[in-house]
Formats: structure tokens, C-alpha cells, sequence
């Protein structure tokens, strides 16, 4: 199988490669030497199998995500659909603004399966045509818990505020009104509550 390195992360290396005359793409987390030998054999094997596991599930939500085309537990590696599209991050001002809102929309559907995502920034979400779809679950796992959902809440925030400046304040607001949408009014007021504990804890943390 021929294939070539696009991305080295601090996971796992991502590869273009070719599967059944399509586009695909090859992901493997590779040992990591100062971990205890048998400790990351474990730890990569568990990561890739609940990758894939949670990138499979999420379209039981109507989320759109790269189909799963094989998983090698031994190899830890994943191979799945490439997506042929924009990265959201590379998107005009304009046009980023306005699909904020479908973000909260994806992620609210996301949080109300019980799942978070635990690296939510715009080069994690694909744009093709008119559809977004989200990549990258490998730090995603299975939670309904208010604070691990303001976690995702927060880093989203942090990305529009570091990385889209301009449009910070609408993209939020057009973020918040979406995921309102899908989870509700009372349960939105409770994960967008801890996310200013999370901001406090942060600025007390940069005082001490
Ligand atoms: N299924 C895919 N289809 C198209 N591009 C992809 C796909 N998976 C990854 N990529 C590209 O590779 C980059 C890194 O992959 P990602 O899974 O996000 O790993 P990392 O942990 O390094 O962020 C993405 O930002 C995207 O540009
Ligand atoms: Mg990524």
C-alpha cells in the first residue's frame, strides 16, 4: 500500500493513501519509547479502538464523520474515508460566521448522545459542498457529564478567540444559539455556566 505522510501529530501520523481505487486515509499512532513498553501497547490499542468506535457512532446521531474502513489493533492504526473538502479554518470570515451555528448544532448532537470530542478546533471540521463533516475523535470518549461537555464548549471558544478574532463574538453567539437548539435552553445555561468556572480557574491560575 503506498502512501504518504501529511501530517505528523502528536498522536498519530496521518497518511494519504489509496483504498479500492478511492482516496484514503491512514492513521497510526506509533510507540511512544518513554512510555513503559507493554503500558503503550495497551494505551495505543485502547485509543485507536475507541477512535474508530466513536467516529462509527457518532452517525447514529446524524453527525457526518469518515466511514471506518479498517482497524488493525496490532499495528494501532485506522483506516478510514478521506473527505475531500476545505478545512472550516481555512474558510472566509464571512462564511465561517455563519456555519458556527451548525457546529453548535453538530456538537449539541454530539453532547445529547453522550459523546465529547475533546479536541474541538476548525481544522478537526471538513466543509464539502454544503455538508460539515468532523473528524479526528482521538482524544473523544463517551461522557454526559456537564463539565467534560464545557470542556468542549471552552476549547471551541478559545480557538474562535485565538485564531478567528474578527468574527469572536458572532461565531460564539451563532455557536451558542445552535447548540441551544439541539440540547435545550436549560441544559445550554448549564454547560455555558461551567464554562466560566473553567475561565476563572484559568485567570486564577495565571495570578498565582
Ligand atoms: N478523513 C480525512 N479526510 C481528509 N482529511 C483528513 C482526514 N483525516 C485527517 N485529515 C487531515 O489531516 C489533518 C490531521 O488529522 P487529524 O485526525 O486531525 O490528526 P491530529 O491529531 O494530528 O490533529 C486534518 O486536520 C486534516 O487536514
Ligand atoms: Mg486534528
Amino acid at each position: 500500500m503506498k502512501k504518504t505522510l501529511i501530517k505528523k501529530g502528536a498522536e498519530a501520523d496521518i497518511y494519504l493513501t489509496n483504498w479500492n481505487n478511492e482516496k484514503a486515509i491512514y492513521k497510526k499512532r506509533e510507540p511512544k519509547e518513554y512510555r513503559n513498553l507493554i503500558l503503550d501497547i495497551k494505551l495505543r490499542k485502547h485509543r485507536t479502538i475507541r477512535e474508530a468506535g466513536i467516529m462509527h457512532d457518532v452517525k447514529l446521531f446524524g453527525i457526518h464523520a469518515p466511514l471506518v474502513y479498517f482497524v488493525d489493533t496490532k499495528k494501532t492504526s485506522i483506516l478510514m474515508q478521506y473527505i475531500e473538502g476545505n478545512l472550516v479554518k481555512d474558510l472566509p470570515d464571512r462564511k465561517l460566521v455563519k456555519i458556527c451555528k451548525e457546529i453548535g448544532r453538530i456538537v449539541g448532537r454530539m453532547h445529547k448522545s453522550g459523546v465529547m470530542h475533546g479536541d474541538l478546533t476548525t481544522s478537526n471540521f471538513i466543509i464539502q459542498k454544503d455538508i460539515i463533516f468532523l473528524i479526528d475523535f482521538g482524544l473523544s470518549s463517551r461522557t454526559r457529564k456537564i463539565e467534560d461537555h464545557a470542556i468542549d464548549l471552552r476549547l471551541f471558544k478559545e480557538v474562535l478567540n485565538s485564531a478567528h478574532t474578527a468574527i469572536m463574538e458572532q461565531g460564539w453567539t451563532n455557536f451558542l444559539q445552535g447548540y441551544k437548539s439541539i440540547v435545550g435552553v436549560a441544559r445550554k445555561n448549564q454547560v455555558f455556566s461551567y464554562v466560566s468556572i473553567i475561565e476563572q480557574r484559568g485567570r486564577y491560575a495565571t495570578v498565582v
